[in-house]
């Protein structure tokens, strides 16, 4: 049995999060909102729900989850130290969507972080999120909660779609607000590495980090979960560079979905046309909702209008070629 709850993020009291730190306290597994996406946590000292995690998720056991906390003094608990490039960084973008990855202390088990010596550490922003952690009094261990290979939840209905029966407790705290998961930053290694691109862009690390570069591309990936399938809707993902309405005018037919950009929906004849939004921010939020809504709709296939490289574009492109197991039709 899978308990829903509804709570508002702008007005809520700790009180309405009794019952779900509680369940989690006790080994159960509870989805929450975070400003990112929905997360499906247990706490990170239980090792039996920690593996009931991947259970629920169908997740590959080599891949590590993220550890979520709520203040800093957890972080000094879950690391073997706390470096000064790590606390500039955590000072800088902490609570927000950036994960920090650093040699972990004792304290964690080898569950989470799938047998690596090192765990990956995120202090969200989100008021729900950050609630939930301080009345569990533990930090909690959480991937996305969606199962593994689709799109990120970004809404509770898609939680819902995926962990009903499988999560013992879902908080509904309304939308997402970034629409993609957190920057993941490797401080690990020599030259600190950005293992997955997300809202917070290697132009804002830099100037805090000053040395910074992308990690490894998906030949030997650094971060686990980068080279598996991921945010796969169930109709094929085809990324269209160029001109689109030509292209479309050539592939769609009245069962394709359509994800413009930058193009005016009734330019498209033929397919069910959803509209990303006007800027790349605005393209994160919705992506993962629509590829989900396109299945909904029952589409067959699925064009996307990519959005321009800059900042928050570069990570929205990252997620949308995985989506499209790198499929791009030119011309
Ligand atoms: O925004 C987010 O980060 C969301 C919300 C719920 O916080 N969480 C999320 O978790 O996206 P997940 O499990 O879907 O993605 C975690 C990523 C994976 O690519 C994983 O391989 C990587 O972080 N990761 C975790 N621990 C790591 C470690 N010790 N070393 C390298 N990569 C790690
Ligand atoms: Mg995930």
């Amino acid at each position: 049995m899978t308990k829903i709850i509804k709570v508002d993020p702008e007005n809520y009291t700790d009180n309405e999060l009794f019952e779900a730190a509680g369940i989690l306290r006790n080994g159960g597994l509870c989805a929450f909102p975070t400003e990112t996406v929905y997360g499906l946590g247990a706490i990170y000292t239980d090792c039996e729900a920690v593996l009931n995690i991947f259970k629920a998720k169908g997740r590959p056991a080599d891949n590590p989850l993220i550890v979520h906390i709520c203040d800093f003094e957890q972080l000094y608990k879950l690391v073997k130290e706390v470096p000064e490039t790590a606390l500039n960084l955590a000072k800088h973008f902490w609570g927000g969507p950036l994960t920090i990855i650093l040699p972990k202390s004792d304290c964690v088990p080898y569950e989470v972080t799938a047998g690596l010596d090192t765990v990956a550490v995120r202090f969200p922003s989100h008021p729900i999120a950050t609630a939930l952690i301080r009345e569990t009094g533990i930090p909690i261990a959480a991937p996305s909660a969606n199962l593994s290979g689709k799109p990120s939840p970004t809404a509770a209905e898609h939680v819902i779609a995926d962990m009903k029966g499988k999560a013992d407790i879902i908080i509904d705290g309304g939308n997402s607000f970034f629409g993609i998961e957190s920057t993941v930053v490797d401080l690990s290694v020599k030259v600190p590495q950005v293992l997955r691109p997300g809202a917070v862009t290697i132009e804002d690390l830099r100037p805090v980090l000053g040395n910074i570069e992308y990690g490894s591309g998906a030949s030997a990936p650094k971060s686990p979960g980068m080279k598996y399938k991921h945010y796969a809707p169930d109709a094929p993902v085809y990324i269209i560079e160029g001109d689109a309405v030509s292209i479309a005018e050539r592939l769609a037919d009245e069962k394709t979905g359509i994800l413009t950009y930058n193009v005016a929906p009734e330019n498209f004849k033929k397919g069910i046309v959803l509209d990303a939004g006007k800027n790349s921010y605005e393209y994160a939020a919705h992506m993962f909702y629509y590829l989900r809504k396109f299945d909904e709709l029952g589409v067959t296939k699925i064009l996307a209008v990519p959005p321009e490289e800059d900042n928050m574009g570069y990570s929205v492109r990252n997620r949308l070629y995985k989506s499209a197991g790198g499929k791009v039709i030119c011309e």
